[in-house]
């Protein structure tokens, strides 16, 4: 049968991806996350990526780069280095990129490794499309319209007039999932999501497009993309394929931000994310 072109996300579905310890979980069955965001510049991006690791649902989070001491400030629970990330320890996905300025060192050194990645921000402007294709974990992209445009080629407008065609174009030609951020987010397959239908090495997945319904414009502040990336990575981090984890992470950060107070800043919406999180397994 013919795959619709593109189609809404379900409660449903979403509650039924989420993942839940059981009673034989261990923090690696969990998954640990490794953030490599933040720089001198923007150091808050690094705390607020570590925000939604942590209330995405991680065994652990592993924070490397520069803005180790205002991350352990707010969030102490986190293991924090500033030497090459492949040097970290253990680490089941890595989301990376939100504030990182130009340290294309350490995304080079994360995308070497075969793990899963989400790329945010700064690291899809210094990320090499070659390294991207050449990738065979999952590898998640997420981008807003200005940043797609610029990956694209595109006059931002043309991005924002033609959502759907732009994130499977990105998707196409990168074979990453692309999670294009808006007022309405998509979330496009480049390969096919595993035992999904479509896929091929030459991008374009069959799998259809996925349209978040639980989006709210009082997420339009600062930083709420940083805390989207370090969920998605918590996400990929408990073995979520790039598809689910971008959709399901798009939905979870869509009812967080229409669970926390408003007006709401950053930080309100990744604490909501726990009342987010317990609305959906309450069913
Ligand atoms: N409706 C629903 N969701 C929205 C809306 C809207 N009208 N506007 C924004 N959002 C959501 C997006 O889908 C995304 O999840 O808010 C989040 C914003 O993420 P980003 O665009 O990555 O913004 P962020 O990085 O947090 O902060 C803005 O981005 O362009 C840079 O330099 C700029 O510092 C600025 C930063
Ligand atoms: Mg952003």
């Amino acid at each position: 049968p013919e795959t619709p072109a593109a189609e809404a996300l379900q409660h449903a579905e979403v509650a039924a991806l989420l993942p839940r310890p059981g009673a034989d979980s261990d923090k690696y069955r969990r998954g640990v996350v490794g953030v490599v965001a933040g720089s001198a510049r923007y150091p808050g991006a690094a705390v607020l990526a570590v925000s939604g690791a942590l209330r995405g649902g991680a065994g652990a989070v592993r924070y490397v780069g520069p803005a180790g001491d205002a991350v352990i400030a707010r969030h102490p629970e986190a293991l924090v280095s500033a030497g090459p990330p492949s040097k970290a320890g253990r680490v089941q996905a890595w989301a990376v990129g939100s504030g990182l300025g130009e340290d294309k060192e350490r995304l080079e050194d994360v995308l070497a490794a075969d793990v899963p990645v989400l790329i945010d921000a700064d690291g899809l402007r210094l990320a090499d499309e070659a390294a991207l294709r050449a990738r065979t974990a999952p590898t998640v992209l997420t981008p807003h319209a200005g940043e797609a445009a610029a990956l694209l080629g595109w006059e931002r407008g043309d991005v924002e007039a033609r959502r759907l065609a732009a994130a499977r174009e990105l998707a196409g030609r990168t074979g990453a999932t692309v999670l294009l951020k808006g007022s309405t987010t998509v979330v496009a397959e480049g390969r096919g999501s595993a035992g999904g239908p479509g896929g091929g090495p030459d991008g374009g997945g069959g799998a259809p497009v996925r349209i978040n319904p639980t989006g709210t414009g009082w997420l339009a502040t600062a930083g709420t993309g940083d805390v989207l990336s370090g969920l998605i990575g918590a996400l990929l981090a408990a073995g979520l394929d790039g598809r689910d984890a971008a959709s399901v992470g798009a939905y979870v950060h869509g009812m967080a931000g229409r669970f926390a107070p408003r007006p709401a800043g950053a930080s309100d919406v990744a604490e909501a994310l726990n009342a987010a999180w317990r609305d959906l397994l309450a069913g």
